[in-house]
């Protein structure tokens, strides 16, 4: 049983019985009667073997200052006297802020449950998980709290949400519950990944310190800024070796991770939503998204494949979950909003003599969009640009034999829309204050139901209109100025959170209106790749900078939590329109079918040369490409540490190996270098489609020759191996 409990010690043992444990423990409140501890998290323990540890904390010395720093509260709540930070404050009627979770019992119940208008990861069989309900209560303001811990067995993951509940009868005000909170004995590095537009990802891991570091998005999305995202690794950790704790939030929205070293030799750590006051009246409850935590002993690649597995199979959802996904020819860097019908169809008929399978008009198709300065908000096909309209330009797609994909922008507003003009208070705003704009929009007030609504319908009668099979729901700004016209005063602080509520609302509606739609989210690149957002949408465009050389380190980084499957790749024209750097097709290639592999430029205007190049690339991602969406990926060298990346995909069985060696720099008589690879079947032999062969003990061993001799900055080698049968 993943989830068993000792009476006696009042001690649960949560165990996938392989790779972790955690136990919880429910004991004395330094307060008086009992709460919940989190005695430990990490590689597996037998059942009662940590029943010696003094988790209440007290110490004969240093009794005056420790106070309550010692105990693991499980879920700590500000102002009782544990001055780390805290779980959650929650204020009540009084404005007095010191609650005090008593524990009050315990329910364990087989699967996982849904969480009510939150994404989350979910099982098809109850069998797959089991879930430990925890309750805990403020005998005051009569709060009550449900800690609710989910083990997925066979996939090796623990994930946790709370569920709080006014059980009183005045009002608690709640500040940014936490959706999970750990503590780890010793010190510990925090990894993150950071950035910006066009340099999303970027890995960051700083050496411990004393007092809080902190990741927060205030943005009302998970921003390029700092991913909801982090992984607590040992100081010797590294790819392959050693202990890490991944926390991975299922929220795209605002939203904060901290870890706090203090000098009594514990770390807590904790995330979840930020930018929340919620009122929380008599009766009403509060889910706070869902934590998804994964312990490896295995180096930070063991983590990255548990998560990946996690999201791609039961984070994910639809039709699309399992299919390989089209490859993809998109106008945007081919024309931005210079096209008509003709230019269109042009690129698609290049795309189809390529192999493509899908043609995607991005934005510029609506309104009288023929700039950035208007129209969002107005779906109305453009009947100048593209006359007969979107069914006929999908049509002629279809004709071509390529599904037919379109652009939206469906939470913003230009000012110079006719939606605008009609509803000026439908965007999110302050009265008396200027409505900033960025790249001249607003954002919808996606809190209103009426909005919603109104987003509903619009996106849906486009997608009625035509033979759409593939949608890409961009997002390009993010939030100021966050009023609500609907809210009153006292719930301004919920605009944040309600926002999330109903855009998830939103996308869950228009997802299962139109299940056999591809959905591909995207927030001026990568602003929003989170858990959350890939529950509606399988796939994210990873980032707007579409040079094959960072792409290198945008596609490293994401792949820290998030599967390939889920990153949208493209090869663009050179010189790059990011960084102006030319590098080969080859090159562009090899990183973009590292990812949902597409062409992003206008391809009527490309040699012969590199059009028959480009048919090689697409046969050649179409007989490699269930390998990168289902295999499982492993890092072999890092672009953040030196001249290479590498990368390598394998199947289950070790059949099929797909390794990407790539040379960011050229340097004169360098070193021999060998990659050494993981994945690997060291009693069987091995070969390429050249007919290379290299035995599976040289290649775990030895490495492949990463020979890069005269060969310019920024060059690629593939290998593609298969197992010589007997
Ligand atoms: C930002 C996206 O990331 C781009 O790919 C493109 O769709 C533009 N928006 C269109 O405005």
């Amino acid at each position: 049983m993943p989830v068993r409990y000792n009476e006696e010690t009042r001690t649960f043992h949560l165990t996938d019985g392989s790779r972790f444990s955690m136990v919880l423990r429910a004991a004395e409140d330094p307060a008086g009667g009992l709460t919940l501890y989190q005695d430990y998290w990490g590689a597996p323990v037998a059942d009662g073997a940590l029943a010696y540890l003094n988790h209440t904390g007290s110490r004969e010395l240093a009794s005056f200052d420790q106070a309550l720093q010692l105990p693991l509260f499980a879920y700590p709540t500000s102002g009782r006297g544990d001055y780390r930070p805290a779980a959650l404050r929650a204020v009540g009627a009084d404005g007095t802020d010191c609650a005090i979770l008593h524990y009050t019992g315990y329910e364990i119940v087989p699967g996982k449950p849904a969480l009510k208008g939150l994404p989350a990861a979910y099982v098809e069989d109850e069998k797959e998980a089991e879930t430990l309900i925890i309750r805990m209560q403020d005998d005051k303001t009569m709060l009550q709290v449900e800690l609710l811990y989910t083990v997925m067995t066979d996939l090796h993951v623990l994930t946790q949400s709370v569920r709080l509940i006014n059980g009183g009868d005045s009002l608690i005000t709640l500040h940014d519950p936490a959706s999970c909170c750990v503590s780890l004995r010793g010190e510990y590095d925090m990894l993150h990944l950071h950035g910006a537009w066009a340099k999303e990802r970027s890995v960051e891991r700083a050496a411990p310190m004393h007092g809080v570091r902190e990741i927060v998005s205030c943005r009302g999305a998970s921003g390029h800024q700092h991913n909801p995202f982090v992984a607590m690794t040992e100081k010797d950790t590294t790819e392959f070796h050693g202990n890490c704790w991944g926390l991975c939030l299922v929220y795209s929205g605002s939203h904060r991770m901290l870890a706090e070293q203090n000098d009594y030799g514990y770390t807590r750590i904790m995330g979840g939503v930020s930018q929340c006051a919620w009122r929380l009246e008599p009766g009403e409850e509060f889910q706070t998204p869902e934590m998804l935590m994964v312990y490896s002993g295995e180096g930070l690649n063991g983590m990255s494949d548990t998560f990946h597995r996690l999201i791609r199979t039961r984070v994910c959802r639809g039709v699309w979950r399992d299919k390989v996904r089209p490859v993809l020819v998109n106008n945007w860097e081919g024309t931005y909003f210079n096209f008509d019908t003709e230019k269109l169809l042009g690129i698609a008929r290049k795309g189809a003599e390529i192999g493509a399978e899908l043609f995607v008009l991005d934005d510029g198709w609506f309104g009288k969009r023929n700039n950035d300065d208007c129209s969002l908000g107005d779906w109305v096909v453009n009947e100048e640009k593209l006359p007969g309209g979107l069914k006929l330009l999908a049509d002629k797609v279809n004709e071509m034999g390529l599904m037919f994909g379109l652009w939206f922008e469906p939470e913003m507003v230009s000012p110079d829309s006719d939606l605008y003009r009609a509803h000026p208070d439908w965007c999110l705003h302050v009265a008396d204050r200027p409505r900033s704009q960025r790249r001249r929009q607003l954002i919808l007030d996606m809190s209103r139901r009426d909005v919603q609504d109104y987003v509903i319908n619009a996106v849906s009668s486009v997608l009625s209109s035509a033979n759409i099979g593939y949608v890409k729901w961009d997002m390009n700004r993010n939030f100021a100025e966050a009023g609500s016209a609907l809210l009153p005063p006292e719930q301004q602080g919920e605009v944040h959170h309600r926002y999330m509520l109903g855009l998830y609302r939103v996308l869950e509606e228009i997802t299962s209106s139109f299940p056999e739609v591809l959905f591909e989210s995207c927030s001026g690149g990568g602003g929003r790749f989170d858990a959350g957002i890939l529950h509606y949408m399988p796939q994210t465009w990873t980032s707007d900078d579409t040079d094959a050389v960072e792409r290198l380190f945008i596609q490293y980084g994401t792949s820290m939590a998030y599967p390939v499957a889920s990153m949208g790749a493209h090869v663009s024209a050179v010189p790059n329109h990011q960084v102006g750097r030319i590098t080969s097709l080859e090159m562009r290639g090899h990183v973009a079918m590292s990812g949902n592999f597409g062409y992003e430029l206008d391809l009527t205007r490309l040699p012969e040369e590199e059009i028959s190049l480009m048919k090689e690339q697409v046969a050649f991602v179409k007989k490699i490409r269930t390998l990168t969406q289902k295999g499982r990926f492993t890092r072999l060298a890092s672009p953040f540490e030196g001249r290479f990346a590498a990368w390598q995909f394998s199947d289950e069985t070790q059949d099929e190996l797909l390794v990407g060696v790539f040379q960011r720099y050229a340097t004169a008589n360098a070193a021999d270098t060998f990659i050494r690879l993981r994945d690997v079947d060291e009693t069987s032999w091995y070969q390429d489609d050249q007919g290379r062969r290299w035995h599976g003990s040289a290649l775990r061993h030895v490495g492949l020759e990463a020979n890069f001799e005269r060969m310019p900055d920024a060059a690629s080698l593939v290998f593609h191996l298969k197992k010589e049968k007997l």
